[in-house]
């Protein structure tokens, strides 16, 4: 079974141009998610007319949209949900880097408290999370990527490709319990930081700014890629992202985490033997281990003839394959501190795909800090 063969078909909704009243409702919500700081917290009765005007407002805007679309209406949980944050935002909380350091380190508990989930981390799938969340980014149409988060809604969370991602998104449904004034677009994303980070990774320069949006922007399906494939399906995926190369060959060293699962893609097994650290290992074993096609009845996979417990796709083994993928793949085999400088580069860009600028909060990305470092203070 292959990528393709589990897609759902594609919603019509989710090409859908939003009409001018949603762009002027979302514009209302990036007012107030990048609204001009204040330390002074909203006490009680005095300013509460604020938050309650606020919902006034958005129910007068909300009654306006229902009359002349109503096809919106079916996205009530996410006008409900962006109203809440909108409230929170006005009870004028601006959170800091030290606040999105509180919600790191609260993901890291979390990714530690695994028990016998996979190899003891939920650390792979969360970092899959983030990839899905931003990879589906269209550079000619300037659509997708992580700033709505459109994986909360259907069809997007029922693609073949999200398999599985429930339970990364429900692990930071946790998270958003006891931090509900940040975006699921910089949740996701920073929960893909965090676990690359505390997984020995190199650092991912990070910073946030993504807003919650609308189901009509959830992305078609087959944005992201076919594992059953080769070289130029590889290519017109992460060119359309506006990646090059050697870029394509970065992003797949984080295979070195996690493992596919049968239930989720129908591949089985892990890349390399340890799918909990980030290291160059991937790339090592591509061209250390010989590599035969798997016989079973699943999908077509390679394993290693050594050992037969470890596993490469298609799209992993077109690296060695391919003249120009094969340059980058042997250079990150035989230089770890290469592959992590180019790793965190493109992670980083990958995180803020479709992410406009001027909705960032400071104009260079932040570096937090791992578990380890702060305990060293
Ligand atoms: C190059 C094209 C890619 C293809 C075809 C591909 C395909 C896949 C497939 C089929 C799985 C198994 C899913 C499962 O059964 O649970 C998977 C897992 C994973 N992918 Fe990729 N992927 C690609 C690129 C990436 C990129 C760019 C990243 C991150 C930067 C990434 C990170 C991961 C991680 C961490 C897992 C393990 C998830 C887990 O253990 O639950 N992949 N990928």
């Amino acid at each position: 079974m292959s990528f393709s063969m589990l897609r759902a078909p594609v919603c019509k909704a989710a090409f859908s141009t939003p009409s001018v009243s949603q762009f002027a409702l979302r514009n209302q919500f990036r007012r107030f998610a990048t609204g001009p700081a204040s330390s002074e917290p909203v006490k009680s009765g005095g300013k509460s007319w604020l938050i309650g005007g606020g919902l006034l407002a958005f129910g007068g805007v909300g009654y306006y949209l229902y009359s002349t679309n109503p096809d919106l209406f079916k996205e009530a949980g996410t006008a409900a949900k962006s109203s809440v944050q909108a409230a929170k935002v006005a009870t004028k909380f601006t959170p800091a880097q030290e606040d999105y350091q509180k919600v790191y380190n609260k993901i890291v508990q979390l990714v530690e408290d695994a028990g016998d989930y996979d190899d003891g981390s939920y650390g792979p799938v969360l970092v899959r999370l983030a990839w899905h969340a931003s990879g589906t980014y269209d550079k000619e149409t300037g659509t997708g990527g992580s700033n709505y988060a459109t994986m909360r809604f259907e069809p997007e969370a029922k693609h073949g490709a999200n398999n599985g991602l429930n339970i990364a998104r429900d692990i930071m449904e946790g998270v958003k319990k006891e931090f509900p004034w940040i975006s699921y677009g910089d949740l996701w994303t920073l929960g893909g930081v965090c676990a690359i980070q505390e997984m020995s990774g190199p650092k991912i320069p990070w910073r946030p700014g993504r807003i919650d949006g609308f189901a009509t922007e959830a992305t078609p399906d087959g944005r992201l890629p076919d594992a059953s494939q080769g070289a130029d399906h590889l290519r017109s995926i992460f060119y359309r992202m506006g990646f090059n190369d050697q870029e394509i060959v970065a992003l797949s060293g984080a295979h070195a985490l996690g493992r596919c699962h049968t239930d989720r893609s129908g591949f089985d097994g892990p890349w390399t033997f340890s799918p909990t650290t980030v290291t160059n290992d991937y790339f090592k074993l591509l061209f250390d281990e010989r590599w035969i096609w798997k016989k079973w009845s699943g999908p077509k996979q390679l394993v290693d003839k050594k050992t037969g417990t470890l596993m490469m796709l298609p799209t992993d083994y077109v690296l060695t394959q391919d003249k120009s993928f094969k340059k980058f793949a042997k250079a990150y085999a035989d230089d770890q501190d290469l592959w992590f400088k180019d790793f965190s580069k493109a992670v980083s860009t990958l995180f803020e795909l479709g992410v406009p600028t001027q909705q960032f909060v400071s104009s260079e990305p932040w570096i937090l800090k791992t578990k380890e470092e702060q305990e060293e203070k």
